[in-house]
Parts: structure tokens; C-alpha cells; sequence
């Protein structure tokens, strides 16, 4: 009666019991990292004295951040090469795809265990492998061979029936369970999909929904592997990785969602939230200003064929500014091979790197007050890098129909070709450099000055008695903490420099009141720390003097990392507390020493002269870390 996700899990379990909620450890097959969390991960991995990586197969990706418009990012790519020739890791060069793309294409297996310094690691979920996203610290330390906790996911299944009609795609199948289950409906579970709807689906429409699990909070999403995995592999010459994995027909769910594939219509997220969804229905006619069309959710060959065929022989409208990102160096080998690159430039479109481009705001953000349609996964407030834009979240289908007529069309009411998959794929790893073990002792790691060194905590003190640096409301992003785009990213292997951008766009003096107050709390609503998985988010307070924040929940990757870096994680017993807190008021809390699992703590406002309970969660194992003052330094102590 086991679920796929109890299977693999079972298959990799080092710790616990497998009762849903519990904690449990498992082994990590797979890592991956990229560029804007990769030079942290590596750092930490070289923290920890790890000469050779112990899983089956890590890799580094550089995709985030290609523009080189100084030293910056050529040396972090420099010394991301070298350190990963060093230690045994891949190295995917920039320009070969976007690591979750890339990934599906080459290195996924059903039934492995994934682990990836990037929240929509779960795409690999389409392949049939538990893929998840953790912070750079999480998988440094499943490259020195530790094992990965987590508590026991509950398992959601989505049950899909009948098959998607013409203009419909897996796009509007993940925003369909977005608008029912909301950004915070998969949090502590993974989503697990079934149904006689499920063989209508190839693997990269597949990954297309695994991907968009993280915007549900999920721990992951994961597909059988099945017939159609296994076609898939043949065509990528890898037919020798498949195993099958389905579901015992008795597995027992915790919650089960049906959703009628043939009668779904094109769904479309509204700003600025992944789950702000309503059928395309209702918005139709609304002017578009941009199209930007790729990222890891929509960037496969059958993706770029659609939108392909839908430009053939057209030309966008005037006032429409359209850019595509094919997602890897394959998909753009064989779309430039097939003449759909060529349909795509003749109707008008900019064509950009095989690179996150746009997603992660480096680049083409779009004129004030814009409507951008985008195929990607998240909308979040001034990601875009135009704090005034109106970002909304598409299928290719509907992107490209739009991109024609200057406004938002249904596209099955448009006249195109439905691409067939290809016979086989264009094959070449030439852009993924495999590590010498020969020579990698001799190997030097290239330092460029903007590799900084790593800051680390102190540890836990008995007492915290500091003022609340920040308060904000819920469903706070990691890019609300600490924002990507080309200011930015450049920055993300020195700590110093990119914590003053931290909340920059919410409460511009953070930086600066932190330094005067020796840091603090945060306080927060529902779902803090919710989206990308960036460790920045953590480590820049840390850096800056955080040592608890205070919220009515948290998102599971970015509580993690708190932990990772020292920071209390703590929740409001009574969240009516949340509203009698201000910026700038003295909380104290005592006997830190003492901290124990499952006992509350006790915090004092002292500004305001009354006590209140907060909860914290902790494992003994998260009490040691944070105690240490992390885990480096947990890890440090062992040694
Ligand atoms: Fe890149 Fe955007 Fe995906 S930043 S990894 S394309 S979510």
C-alpha cells in the first residue's frame, strides 16, 4: 500500500520512523546547485574539509546570473569551475541551460533521491525522483555524505482524468491546483500525481507541474514513472535509468483532488501571487506590454515548438515587447535546427541566453505600469525588477497568442499546429565539464575578489534582549528579504555587500538601524520567508546581528536555513500577539541555555510591559544547531 513518495523515501531512509509529521533522515543520491547559491554552498562544503563529494552525482549550474558587466560574475563562475573540479562536481558552463531544464534532459533518474540549492528542484519530480529544493548549507552538507532531515511530508494526491484539449496546457493544470490549494496548501506535504490523465502527459509537461509544486509550499511533487518516462529516456540515449515507480493501487493519501483534464480551460495568475488564479475567461481583452516567454516551468522543446507555431508566419503587435529563453543548449540546438527559432525571430521576438534571463530580474524588466505575461512560476511583487509592473502568469499558449494581438487571448481560439515530441533528442554534453579525479589534488581554486569569506555565527547566548528591527505582514518572499536582480546578484558571494540590500524595498533603513542596534528581531505574519530558496535571505541577518524571528509560520526552505545560520525560529502560540508588537520595541527572552523540545518560550515586551508565548518547533538536533550558533559550526565541533 505504500505511495511513490513512501517508496523512495523507504528505499532511502537513514533515521525515523515514516509516520507522516515525524522527523525522519534520509540519504541524497543527487545534488545540483546554481551560480546565485552555489559559491555559498561551495564555500561551505570547503568549510567542512570535504576532499571529494561522496553522493552518486552533484552538479554546478550557472544560469542565474551570465551578464558580465564586471569582475563579479566571471569570477564567481571562476571559482565555481575550479572548486568544482576540485571536489569531484560537474560543471555545467554557462550557456547550457537552466539547471532544472538541463537536468530533466541529462541527469534526473526515477526513484533517486535529488537534492538542489533551488526551490524548484522538484522539477525533476516529473522524471519519478524525490527532488528537493534546501539551502546551499543543506547540500554542502549531502555532498560531504550527511544525511538530509526533514519531517515526514503528508501526501496530497491530484488525481488527473481525461486528457488536455488544444490551446490547454500542464500550465493551467498547476495553476488549476494553485487557485484550490493556495501558496500555502502543499506546505508539509508532497503532492503526488495519479489518474488514467497522467499517460496524456510527456515528462517535460509533466516537470511543468512538479516545477510550480514549490509555489504550493510543497515539499515536493513527484509522477510515476511509467511508459512515457521511459520513452522519454530513450530519446535522451539513457533508457538504461529508467525503473518503474507507481503508486500500490490501495496507497492511503491524506487528501485527494480531482481535476477533469478534458474540460479545463486556460487558467492565469494575477498579480502578484502564483495562487491569485482565474480562468483566462476572465481577463480577456486586458492590453499586454510584455511577453516574456522560458525559466524552468516553460522552457522545453514542446514548450518553444507551440509558441513557435503559433508566431509561424505572423508578426507580434506593435506595442508588445516579446523575449524567449529556450531553456537548455538542447532545445535551442533543435529548435535552430527545425526552423521554430527562425518563426520565433521572424515574427518579431528577442531571443535570450538558455538562462533564468528575466525570471530572477536580470534583465528585460518591463516599462512602468506594464502588464507582463510570463510563462514563468512565480509574480511576486518587484521581481520583474519594475516595482510598478502588474505581472501575470501564463501557459507558452496563451503567451504567445497574446504576444500576436496585444492583449490577452484564449488560445483555443487561435488556428496552430500542436507540436509533435521529437523522435529523439539532439544529444551533447559537451558544455557539462566531468571532474579528473587524477588531478583534482592538484587542482588550484581560483579566488576572485569578490569571493569573500564566509561569515559565521557566535553561538547561542542565554539571553536576547534587542529591539524588533523590522516588522512585516504575511507571505513575505526571500526576494522581499533579499531581492535578486542585476544590482544585486552580483554580490552573492560577499555577505558584507549584500546585506545592504536587504529588505530594501520594504523598510529602506534595516540595514542601517541593524548596525546602530546590533541587530534584533523580525517580526512576521503567515508563510514568512515563502519562494526561492536563497540562504542570503538568512545569512545576511545573520550577518547583520538577527538572532530570532518572530512569525505566525514559516515557509519550510527558509526555516531550514535560519537554522542552518543560528537564527531562532519562533511562532506566536496566540497570534493575536502579532498585533500588539511594534518596530522598535525591546523583547527579551531568557534561559536560552535551557531550551528544550517542545517547551514554549516566554518573551518579554519590555517597551510595552507584558509577556507572551511563542513556540519554536525544534528538533534536539535543530536545538544543538542553533546553540552552536549553526550548522558549520555544529559540524566544527564533531570534527
Ligand atoms: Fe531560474 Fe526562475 Fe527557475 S530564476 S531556476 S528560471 S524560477
Amino acid at each position: 500500500m505504500p505511495t511513490i513518495t513512501e517508496k523512495i523515501i523507504s528505499a532511502h531512509l537513514i533515521e525515523g520512523e515514516m509516520k507522516r509529521g515525524e522527523p525522519i533522515a534520509i540519504h541524497i543520491d543527487q545534488t545540483l546547485t546554481q551560480d546565485a547559491t552555489g559559491t555559498m554552498a561551495y564555500l561551505q562544503l570547503e568549510a567542512m574539509g570535504v576532499e571529494q563529494v561522496k553522493t552518486e552525482l552533484s552538479i554546478s549550474y550557472v544560469d542565474h546570473n551570465t551578464l558580465q558587466s564586471g569582475f563579479e560574475n566571471a569570477d564567481d563562475h571562476k571559482y565555481l569551475q575550479t572548486v568544482a573540479m576540485k571536489h569531484g562536481i560537474r560543471f555545467s558552463r554557462p550557456g547550457n541551460g537552466i539547471c532544472h531544464q538541463v537536468h530533466l534532459e541529462r541527469f534526473a533518474i526515477p526513484g533517486k533521491t535529488l537534492l538542489g540549492s533551488d526551490s524548484h528542484t522538484p522539477t525533476a519530480g516529473g522524471m519519478g525522483a524525490l527532488a528537493i529544493g534546501a539551502g546551499g548549507l543543506d547540500v554542502a552538507c549531502a555532498m560531504a555524505g550527511r544525511a538530509f532531515h526533514l519531517n515526514m511530508p503528508h501526501i496530497i494526491n491530484v488525481k488527473l482524468h481525461g486528457a488536455l484539449t488544444k490551446g490547454v496546457s500542464s500550465k493551467d493544470i498547476i495553476l488549476k491546483v494553485l487557485q484550490l490549494l493556495s501558496v500555502k496548501g502543499g506546505v508539509g506535504s508532497v503532492i503526488e500525481y495519479s489518474g488514467d490523465g497522467v499517460a496524456s502527459l510527456s515528462i517535460p509537461q509533466r516537470a511543468t507541474i512538479t516545477n510550480m509544486g514549490a509555489e504550493l509550499g510543497a515539499t515536493t511533487s513527484v509522477f510515476p514513472s511509467d511508459e512515457v518516462t521511459k520513452d522519454f529516456l530513450k530519446k535522451q540515449q539513457r533508457e538504461e535509468d529508467w525503473v518503474e515507480i507507481v503508486a500500490d493501487e490501495d496507497a492511503v493519501y491524506d487528501k485527494v483532488i480531482e481535476i477533469d483534464l478534458t474540460t479545463l480551460e486556460p487558467m492565469i495568475a494575477m498579480p502578484h501571487s502564483p495562487d491569485n488564479v482565474l480562468p483566462i475567461s476572465e481577463v480577456l481583452g486586458l492590453k499586454v506590454d510584455q511577453v516574456a516567454i522560458g525559466s524552468c516551468t516553460n522552457s522545453s522543446y514542446r514548450d518553444m515548438m507551440s509558441v513557435a507555431n503559433i508566431l509561424q508566419g505572423k508578426t507580434i503587435d506593435e506595442n508588445v515587447s516579446l523575449v524567449i529563453s529556450p531553456g537548455s543548449r538542447q532545445v535551442l540546438n533543435m529548435i535552430a535546427q527545425n526552423g521554430g527559432l527562425s518563426a520565433m525571430i521572424s515574427a518579431g521576438a528577442r531571443i535570450l541566453e538558455s538562462t533564468c534571463g528575466p525570471c530572477i530580474g536580470m534583465g528585460q524588466s518591463p516599462i512602468t505600469n506594464a502588464l507582463s505575461l510570463r510563462t514563468f512560476n512565480r509574480n511576486f511583487y518587484g521581481r520583474s525588477g519594475t516595482l510598478s509592473a502588474k505581472v501575470c502568469l501564463v501557459s507558452p499558449e496563451t503567451a504567445a497568442a497574446s504576444a500576436l494581438a496585444g492583449y490577452i487571448v484564449d488560445p483555443r481560439t487561435i488556428d496552430y499546429t500542436i507540436p509533435n515530441d521529437p523522435e529523439t533528442f539532439a544529444i551533447d554534453d559537451s558544455m557539462v565539464i566531468v571532474p579528473d579525479a587524477q588531478t583534482a589534488a592538484e587542482t588550484e581554486v581560483i579566488r576572485g575578489p569578490n569571493i569573500k569569506p564566509l561569515p559565521i555565527n557566535t553561538p547561542l547566548d542565554d539571553v536576547i534582549d534587542k529591539k524588533v528591527m523590522i516588522k512585516v505582514e504575511d507571505n513575505i518572499t526571500t526576494d522581499h528579504i533579499a531581492p535578486a536582480g542585476a544590482k544585486v546578484l552580483p554580490y552573492r558571494s560577499n555577505i558584507e555587500k549584500i546585506s545592504e540590500f536587504i529588505f530594501m524595498n520594504v523598510k529602506a533603513s534595516f540595514h542601517d538601524d541593524c548596525l546602530q542596534h546590533g541587530g534584533g528581531y523580525i517580526v512576521a505574519g503567515a508563510n514568512y520567508g515563502q519562494g526561492s530558496s536563497r540562504e542570503h535571505a538568512a545569512l545576511a541577518p545573520m550577518y547583520l546581528g538577527i538572532k530570532a524571528v518572530i512569525a505566525k509560520s514559516f515557509a519550510r526552505i527558509h526555516r531550514a536555513n535560519l537554522i542552518n545560520f543560528g537564527i531562532l525560529p519562533l511562532t506566536f502560540v496566540n497570534e493575536k500577539d502579532y498585533d500588539t508588537i511594534d518596530e522598535m520595541d525591546e523583547l527579551k527572552i531568557e534561559h536560552l541555555s535551557d531550551l528544550q523540545v517542545d517547551v514554549p518560550l516566554q518573551v518579554q515586551n519590555i517597551t510595552k510591559g507584558y509577556y507572551f508565548e511563542v513556540a519554536h518547533h525544534l528538533t534536539a538536533l535543530d536545538i544543538e544547531t542553533i546553540k552552536a550558533g549553526g550548522t558549520l559550526n555544529l559540524i566544527r565541533q564533531h570534527q
